[in-house]
């Protein structure tokens, strides 16, 4: 079998990790961080005291280290002398030595060698500066990825690290071997201005005109416990039935973007909120059950049973409710499909409003995948304040989803982590 790999350059901080692992995770190959192996043997080097602007020094303890390269089936992995030195690969230290020695061309020869060694045995999307141009030159597959410096640095302060990446990438553009360019045959996409969403779907767009054979369907890494849909009661299934049903008839409900759904395993679903028709809409995109979130006061009359019937939780909206949260960050983890709407109320004008940090909490501490949803039509089906169904037409749009591996998910964390996560969210949801 012959593998393909998927070639992805640009300077410092332009985001091609991030793309690189959302392409990865969308099409079901390996990431490969083709700095990270620059950055592993600058760590040896620091670690041994080397002085990295002696080449001949660095060239004496390259050939002493033994470096494994290998894969998790996602993610690349790699160790120096038995040692995983993935903690320490983003320190000052080596962002300030790491272009030095990434600049000696018998570094760059080995470690070149084994980064084409992946293609023995996987399909990659591999990123870094020469990746089109040196390391997989005949690959039809290539994306030059840029973003002007300003949004590059902030970048990298939001990740809270120090780096100069100016200078980082003036090294690596002017140095003679192997330095950073457009490489012949890259389409290049300018990410200053996108959400990571659509960065992901600008690449999708490129590789496909491209040639790239992509898969028909995306292939997302559920988590292996992933339960599946819980199979409906009766109950249920006629509140599903009745609503699909009303929703199609009147509605002439659409739905747009049904490939991307994950339709098994914990999933939170963050949507925009216009009426008291979403819920039932969002659950009518799943043949199974799923868990919704109603306001405490209505739960009253007949609604006060067929509610919990319905799998929904009561929250109290006036003031943020913290055992809501943890109610569905537990029903998340036990394996439910769960709708929440980071607004917290319904539109007042059909725009998306702005949203509670909630729900970047939420999703920081369940670490499951999250589906951006976007309804139309729905608030003038029912706008708020008014009881009158009108007859409009609702449109939901199910975006690909976002999903994170484990260290993502931590980078999120603390208050700045949660808000950062519920932007990306409402980015998201925005962009649909
Ligand atoms: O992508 P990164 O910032 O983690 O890369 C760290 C350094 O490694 C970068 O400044 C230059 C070098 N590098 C390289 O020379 N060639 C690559 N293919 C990848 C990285």
């Amino acid at each position: 079998m012959t593998y393909q790999a998927i070639a992805i350059d640009g300077p410092a901080a332009s985001g091609k990790s991030t793309l690189a692992r959302s392409l990865a995770e969308r099409l079901g190959i390996v990431m490969v961080n083709s700095g990270a192996m620059y950055r592993a043997v600058t760590w040896k080097l620091l670690e041994n005291g080397t002085d990295t602007t002696d080449p001949a020094a660095v060239i004496e303890q390259l050939g002493k280290m033994k470096i494994v390269c290998g894969h998790d089936g996602t993610f690349s992995t790699i160790t120096i002398d038995g040692y995983d030195p993935a903690e320490h690969l983003r320190s000052s230290e080596i962002n300030a030595n790491v272009s030095r020695v990434s600049a000696i061309p018998q570094v760059r020869d080995k470690l070149v060698a084994m980064q084409r060694d992946y293609l023995k045995s996987t399909h990659v999307v591999m990123e870094g500066r020469d990746i089109g141009s040196v390391v997989f030159p005949e690959t039809p597959y290539k994306i030059y990825i840029d973003a002007d410096p300003s949004v590059r640095n902030s970048r990298r302060s939001d990740d809270g690290e120090v780096d100069s990446v100016e200078k980082r990438d003036a090294a690596d553009s002017s140095r003679k071997t192997a330095p950073l360019k457009v490489a012949d045959g890259a389409t290049v996409l300018d990410t200053s201005k996108h959400s990571i969403e659509g960065v992901t779907e600008a690449a999708i767009e490129i590789l496909r005109n491209q040639g790239f054979p992509l898969p028909e369907k995306p292939s997302y890494v559920i988590p292996e416990e992933a339960t599946g849909g819980k199979m409906m009661r009766w109950i249920y299934w006629l509140g599903w039935l009745s609503f699909g049903a009303a929703y199609r008839t009147f509605f002439g409900l659409r739905i747009i973007g049904d490939e991307n759904l994950i339709k098994a395993g914990p999933v939170l679903i963050a949507s925009n909120h216009q009426s008291f028709l979403d819920p039932p809409l969002i659950g009518n995109l799943y043949k199974d059950e799923m868990v919704f979130f109603a306001r405490k006061t209505l739960f009253k009359g007949p609604a006060k049973w067929v509610y919990p019937q319905w799998n929904a939780i009561p929250v109290d909206q006036d003031r943020p409710d913290m055992s809501s949260m943890k109610t569905v960050i537990r029903k998340l983890k036990e394996g439910w499909r769960v709708l929440v709407f980071p607004e917290g109320q319904r539109t007042l004008n059909g725009e998306i409003g702005e949203a509670a940090p909630g729900v970047g909490l939420i999703a920081a501490k369940a670490g499951v995948p999250i589906q951006p949803v976007r309804i139309y039509g729905a608030d003038e089906a029912l706008p708020r304040g008014s009881g009158k169904i009108r007859f409009a037409r609702i449109t939901v749009k199910v975006g690909p989803p976002i999903v994170l591996s484990p260290e993502e998910f931590k980078a999120y964390s603390g208050k700045e982590g949660y808000e950062a996560l519920t932007n990306r969210i409402m980015d998201a949801i925005k962009a649909l």
